[in-house]
């Protein structure tokens, strides 16, 4: 029996049973039938939990980019592989088939290699949602460099310090990038960026916006001369199953991002799998995932698991309010989307707009609609469902992580019974247990506690880039031997799981995972501040948004405090990023404390939610006094 498809509820239970009984049978069934090796492995796994190594396909040999293209090209090589769907839609869209998509990557593996990029080396990517974007991370795959994207909404401070981590050799970007009604200067962003890369040896600019760019002599390139004089032909190198694959950085409670490394095999292996299951593709449907490359939802769903299935795979340019509320289902009819997946954000943000804009597009093409990157509120969820999904599609509400690389928690379509607001059962092989504060495994149904996986996976992150002892601490310690997710969760009375949020300093804003610390950092550096506590708030459309409680020094400048806000703000974004601004500032004379000087920031999160009611054990608070003053001068 072959275990790559779940065909109903109780091919479900059985496959997972299997998968806990015989994990190394299930995966190993898996791997061997559905992609091509090189050579195949000595053991399925090899795990260590309490130190946080792991391995999959212990010394199997594969390339990623000939399972995802290659192996397809007999059967499929005039298949469209990509539909690029631009900004403008008066543009019109671009098929790239199978046997193009291997050209184009052949193409960009050899400038690649020409310009001295090897196995190991790393290359930041930082483009706009065009096709070279794809083709790029494709491209590094292929010579195994290490690809690490950096979503093109970054500032130049936050690229900095993502290119200096991992130390990259080369940057690939374009001169610009369109985003609605905006052009946004990447290439001088990466200018400025720049100015502190000492490992940066190369830039490749690839052309979208026909902008005039300051290209520096002997480091920077047009990207498309390079591609016109390379030809079309690659031989992939061969990459140990353990290999890495990408860095992508993800924000952390604390202190810098997080580069979560990601290897080849279990990455590629699972990210087949479950987007075969959990978007129940088959030949000829048209998968849209609206996310971004940048984030590891586009990794996994707009590239790799896409096309590891064969399918064909949307990358759109653009936003969903641009030219009109209208856009996301006016793609869907133009390119008969069968499989839409975006998030609860966007899902918002277009249901406050006139139901008209959605009636008027024929969405009958679509079977599956998914959700993901945060909690989905009830109200969200029944609106896509009745006028996206018009009742007859399921919601996949799909919980996952940056770390975990795939789809963990989802429900499987036309399989598993959906329940607004659950993200239901976890995908075979998946092992899920809720804990204590005790430390102790939480047993039976009705109950609340952290989220942890017991098991390993093969997609999961193998480490941070450079700092493997922060990536024990961070997910292995709180419960040994076991993965902390950093999520709290509930376990209904059938065993479904609803995610209830993050339970430490990572705040959700618009499906942006942001961690306080480094928002705190940055707004500490502006010269009128002395202290700030950042906290979540929830917000209609975001979900959630950033609260700041700042502490001024007592200089008397900076009298204007409305000058003062958006001074802040600006700093913000250029630390970090717009995603990153804060929604509403208020200056404090201090901030509630412990003895030892730990600012109490579930009192902070309180009062920033408006909830007055019980603010629980203060007794611990050095300076007990202040929570009234700031509750009074709520904003
Ligand atoms: O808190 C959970 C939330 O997003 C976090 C992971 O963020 P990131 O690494 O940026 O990856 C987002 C895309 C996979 C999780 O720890 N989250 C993600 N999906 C859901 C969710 N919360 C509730 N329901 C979901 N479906």
């Amino acid at each position: 029996m072959s275990y790559y498809k779940i065909k109903n509820l109780e091919e479900y239970f059985k496959h997972y049973k299997k998968s806990i009984r015989e994990p190394r049978k299930f995966w190993g069934k898996i791997a061997e039938e559905n992609f091509i090796w090189y050579q195949g492995w000595d053991k399925v796994v090899d795990f260590n939990m309490g130190e946080a190594d792991v391995k999959w396909f212990v010394n199997a040999k594969v390339n990623i980019t000939k399972n995802c293209i290659d192996r397809h090209l007999a059967k499929r090589g005039d298949k469209t592989a990509i539909i690029f769907e631009p900004n403008n839609p008066n543009e019109g869209a671009l098929h790239i088939s199978y046997n193009e998509l291997y050209d184009r990557v052949a193409k960009m593996a050899n400038v690649l290699r020409e310009q001295g990029v090897k196995k190991g080396d790393r290359v930041c990517i930082y483009l706009p949602m065009i096709p070279e974007l794809a083709i790029a991370v494709l491209a590094c795959a292929r010579i195994g460099a290490i690809h690490s994207v950096v979503f093109a909404g970054f500032s130049a401070s936050a690229v900095t310090s993502r290119i200096n981590d991992c130390e990259c050799k080369m940057v690939i970007t374009s001169d610009g990038g369109f985003r609605g009604n905006k052009s946004i200067d990447l290439k001088g962003i990466i200018d400025e960026a720049l100015e502190k890369c000492p490992s940066v040896e190369k830039v490749l600019v690839a052309n979208r916006t026909n902008t005039d760019v300051n290209m520096k002599e002997g480091r920077d390139q047009w990207l498309q001369p390079l591609l016109d004089a390379a030809i079309p032909n690659n031989v992939a190198e061969i990459m140990d199953a353990e290999d890495p694959l990408f860095i992508l950085y993800t924000s952390g409670s604390t202190g810098k991002p997080k580069g979560m490394l990601h290897t080849t095999a279990g990455y590629m292996v699972q990210t087949a799998y479950s987007f075969k299951n959990i978007f129940n593709y088959e030949e000829n449907d048209v998968f849209w995932c609206t996310a971004d490359i940048g984030w590891i939802t586009g990794h996994s769903y707009i590239l790799y698991g896409p096309l590891l299935n064969g399918a064909t795979t949307v990358i759109f340019e653009g936003v969903p309010s641009y030219p009109d509320f209208g856009r996301f289902w006016e793609v869907i009819d133009k390119h008969k989307v069968s499989q839409f997946y975006t998030a609860p954000t966007a899902i918002r943000s277009l249901a406050k707009e006139s139901d008209e804009w959605v009636d008027k597009y024929d969405l009958s093409s679509l079977k599956v609609i998914g959700s993901v990157g945060e909690p989905i509120n009830e109200e969200a969820w029944h609106w896509y469902n009745d006028h996206v999904g018009k009742k007859k599609c399921p919601v996949v509400d799909t919980w996952w992580q940056t770390e975990t690389g795939s789809i963990m928690i989802s429900p499987v379509p036309f399989v598993t019974p959906t329940k607004p607001t659950y993200a239901t059962l976890p995908l075979p092989g998946i092992q899920p247990v809720l804990m204590d504060e005790k430390r102790n495994e939480i047993e039976g149904n009705q109950v609340v506690g952290s989220l942890c996986i017991k098991f390993p996976w093969p997609s999961m992150a193998r480490t941070i880039w450079g700092d493997h002892e922060r990536y024990k601490e961070t997910y292995f310690s709180a419960f040994p031997g076991k993965y902390f997710t950093g999520d709290g969760a509930l376990r209904d009375e059938v065993g479904y799981y609803r995610i209830t949020g993050r339970v430490d300093d990572v705040v959700i804003v618009s499906g942006h995972n942001l961690g306080t610390a480094p928002i705190e950092d940055a707004i500490n550096e502006h010269p009128a501040v002395a202290e700030s506590a950042i906290v979540g708030f929830p917000h209609d459309i975001k979900g959630n948004a950033l609260y700041g409680f700042i502490i001024l020094k007592e200089t008397g400048e900076y009298r204007d405090r409305d000058n003062l806000t958006r001074e802040i703000n600006e700093h913000v974004s250029s630390h970090i990023g717009p995603i990153a601004k804060l929604d509403k500032i208020q200056f404090v004379s201090g901030l509630p404390k412990t003895r030892s000087g730990k600012i109490m920031r579930r009192i902070l999160r309180k009062i920033a939610e408006g909830d007055f009611s019980n603010f629980g054990d203060t007794s611990t608070l050095l300076n007990p006094e202040i929570v009234d003053e700031i509750k009074d001068n709520k904003i």
